[in-house]
């Protein structure tokens, strides 16, 4: 396995979490997001809320990096859920891995410390969403145990997308 080192985000991380952000985003989203999505999407916009982000903390966040030898590589995010319909359970979001980093087990072991932080936050389960037609994502999320709990509409602010939500109640799974 890859030698690869996890830690929490400073301020000064910003501009290197943006960047990988929009890479792995526009990889991900080309066939699936629309043209202005894609124009809008971009690193400045993408670092100014990063920077937001990391300056002003929403309830129980965290946000993780992974590296390798200095180089960012991977990045998630945990916290208090921001719909409806994750009922109580914490929310993860932001679950990026670098292309050439893929299938090393990065993101598996991203989400076992997000959901770790969840847990000791006292959330009962962990629930996000993921846009219909990201096939990759769902069956990642799906072979670490999450199940189809409904689906949503994002309003946005730039990509109104529709999104299946994935949950876990429990934390047995993702912890193991
Ligand atoms: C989804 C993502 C985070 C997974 O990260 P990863 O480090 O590549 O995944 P892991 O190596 O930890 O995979 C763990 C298991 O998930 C499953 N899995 C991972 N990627 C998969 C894929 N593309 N298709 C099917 N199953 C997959 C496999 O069972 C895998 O175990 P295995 O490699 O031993 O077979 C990563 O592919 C990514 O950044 N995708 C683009 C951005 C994105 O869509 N993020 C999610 C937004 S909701």
């Amino acid at each position: 396995m890859t030698d690869i080192a996890f830690r929490s985000a400073e301020a000064s991380d910003a501009e290197a979490i943006a960047r990988l952000h929009v890479a792995v985003w526009r990889r991900t989203y080309r066939d699936l997001a629309p043209a202005d999505a894609f124009a809008t999407l971009d690193e400045p916009y993408r670092l100014k809320r990063w920077q937001e982000k990391l300056a002003h903390p929403q309830p129980d966040q965290l946000v993780l990096l992974a590296e390798s030898v200095g180089r960012l590589v991977g990045i998630g995010a945990a916290g208090a859920p921001s719909e409806e319909a994750f009922d109580s359970r914490g929310e993860i979001k932001f679950l990026y891995v670098d292309g050439e980093f893929k299938r090393q087990g990065i993101g598996r072991r991203l989400l076992k410390r997000l959901a770790l932080h969840l847990s000791a936050h006292r959330y009962p389960g962990a629930a996000l969403s993921v846009v219909e037609g990201n096939h990759a994502a769902a069956a990642f999320y799906e072979a670490l145990g999450a199940r189809v709990i409904g689906r949503h509409v994002d309003a946005g602010p730039i990509w109104r997308s529709q999104n299946i939500i994935m949950a876990w109640d429990g934390f047995d799974e993702l912890i193991q």
